[in-house]
């Protein structure tokens, strides 16, 4: 099926979803079994999941994808061999390094979504430099998860919120799900469209927990090192099948219901 035209779900019962999707989040998995296949070390499928990377940020705005949210480090992700991690945590350094001039000069905005906690001064530095310099881009939103977890950032929601009524400037009864949603992560992102998981792994493992409530997911069988600008269409086309209900009926069943 051809990609179609974008426009913004409003989250209406609208049927059949023939736009392509706004907001796209992956869940890029697959690195390590990758490496394995070629008896290389892990952190060779690491980075050749970052090269993936880069060639899905190209791809998205072409199939009209405004929105990528990819899972780069989860808060789980700590108890993996302290190797491994240390070779995880340089990732996005060697990625702005190499891309940052360009995501800045194609109208970019790049977010870093997470907790700091744990995270090297450097990096943290690295990561605010990259939403800096592209904090006046709209062409293309790119956030990535970094150090996150759905739990945990629906507690530190939680946690802001309390924080205000302790304060005496909110009490429990204003608490609305959209002033909610404003005290998490991805506040300012729609939510996802789509959540596509590669590796053959059907699972969220903690990803936009609450962001996910109404997203379709698309599971494909490929590991991520291998992922491509073709996957990603498919995993569009699968979308655009869909029928998105929200929870209602469309127009026509509800009148044969009678
Ligand atoms: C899961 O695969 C993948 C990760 C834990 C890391 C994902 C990171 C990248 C693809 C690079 C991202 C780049 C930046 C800039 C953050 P796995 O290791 O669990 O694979 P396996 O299930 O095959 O072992």
């Amino acid at each position: 099926m051809a990609v179609q035209e974008n426009t913004p779900s409003k989250g209406e019962a609208s049927g059949v979803a023939e736009a392509a999707p706004l907001h796209v989040a992956i869940v890029m998995d697959g690195n390590g079994r990758w490496a394995k296949r070629r008896g290389l070390p892990r952190s060779l499928g690491h980075r050749a999941g970052a090269d993936t990377l880069k060639r899905i940020v190209e791809a998205a705005p072409k199939l009209n994808i405004r929105w990528l949210t990819v899972f780069g480090f989860s808060t789980e992700n700590w108890s993996r061999p302290a190797a491994e991690v240390a070779e995880l945590m340089a990732l996005p350094k060697r990625y702005f390094e190499t891309d940052l001039a360009r995501l800045e000069r194609e109208g970019v905005r790049v977010r870093v979504i997470g907790s700091t906690q744990g995270l090297s001064r450097d990096l943290i530095k690295i990561c605010r430099e990259a939403e800096a310099r592209t904090a006046g881009n709209d062409a293309f939103f790119l956030n990535v998860a970094f150090n996150y977890g759905g739990k945990a950032d629906i507690v530190e929601a939680a946690r802001r919120f309390a924080e205000e009524v302790a304060a005496g400037r909110a009490v429990p009864g204003d608490l609305t799900e959209a002033g909610f949603e404003s005290l998490l992560a991805t506040a300012g992102s729609p939510p996802p469209d789509l959540i596509v998981r590669p590796s053959g792994e059907q699972r969220l493992s903690n990803f936009m927990l609450w962001e996910a409530a109404y997203a379709e997911f698309v599971f494909q069988d490929v590991l991520w090192p291998d992922y491509s600008a073709d996957h990603l269409k498919a995993a569009v086309a699968e979308f655009q099948t869909r029928n998105r209900r929200y929870g209602a009926v469309v127009p026509d069943d509800a009148l044969a219901a009678g």
